[in-house]
């Protein structure tokens, strides 16, 4: 497990920029794993910069995100399908039946769960995925738990998730309940990790993660088995690690 800490927001950004970037040129035709929330939206900006000025070519890249919360459409604005075309799919050239979010319109989860799990398989698995973590030390929405998921399934959010992503919910709306997650077990076999996390909010999960034992209520623990994960941090993420860890 690799560690960068970043001086700012615009270091943290771009170090894990340059990480899916170096990903994009060495293998064009790569399966990026994306994620949605504050943390990434940085690395999407430079991604989508650097698109612009002609140094990245999305056209034969695939994407396949995280997770969906159930009920909502791609056209609902809190969707995080939404986002990414927000953020990233509207801004790069990336083909639009290359781009995958599990179907949260779909009522009937275990259909959902499969035909996602069947995109993975299909793509070939992936080269690259990208993490954020959630106060409670979730990943994508795979929540803290008895045993750790293998493939996408529908989860019933905790209150701290709810509550953590009401910021981004307007207007009286409600954060759903429930959402469909990409297992812990396709995470883990993605080919690199790269996790991005700021803020003192993530201080003691990423400590938790990080330097605690590998268990199932802490969900990202799971990644110190992975041979080729690198956490990008910034100074009040890594407070709680910083004399543990050496940094490049
Ligand atoms: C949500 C997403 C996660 C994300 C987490 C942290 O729960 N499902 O994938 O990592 O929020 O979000 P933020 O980066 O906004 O702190």
């Amino acid at each position: 497990m690799r560690f960068i800490v970043a001086k700012n927001d615009e270091e943290l950004s771009q170090r894990a920029a340059d990480l899916i970037a170096a990903q994009v040129i060495l293998k064009p035709d790569c399966v990026l794993g994306l994620a949605t929330g504050s943390s990434p939206i940085g690395t999407y900006d430079c991604l989508a910069k650097w698109y612009q000025e002609g140094r990245l070519d999305f056209s034969h890249v695939t994407s396949i995100n995280l997770d969906e919360y159930q009920g909502l459409t791609p056209d609902n604005p809190q969707s995080y399908h939404y986002f990414m075309n927000e953020h990233f799919y509207s801004r790069v050239n990336i083909r639009p039946e290359n781009t995958h979010v599990p179907d949260g319109a779909d009522p009937d989860a275990e259909r959902a769960c499969k035909a996602y799990d069947k995109i993975i398989q299909e793509a070939g698995g992936i080269d690259l995925q990208l993490l954020g973590i959630g106060p409670d030390g979730h990943i994508g929405f795979n929540e803290p738990a008895d045993a750790f998921s293998v493939g996408t399934h529908c989860v019933a959010l905790d209150p701290s998730t709810i509550q953590a992503n009401q910021r981004f919910f307007t207007d009286g709306q409600e954060v759903p309940r429930h959402a469909y997650t990409m297992g812990i077990g396709s995470i883990l076999r993605a080919r690199k990790i790269v996790l991005i996390a700021s803020g003192a909010a993530k201080k003691a999960p990423v400590e938790a993660s990080f330097f605690g034992p590998v268990v199932p209520s802490m969900p990202a623990s799971i990644l110190q088995l992975h041979p080729d994960c690198t956490v990008v941090l910034d100074e009040a993420a890594a407070a709680g690690i910083r004399d543990r860890i050496e940094t490049d």
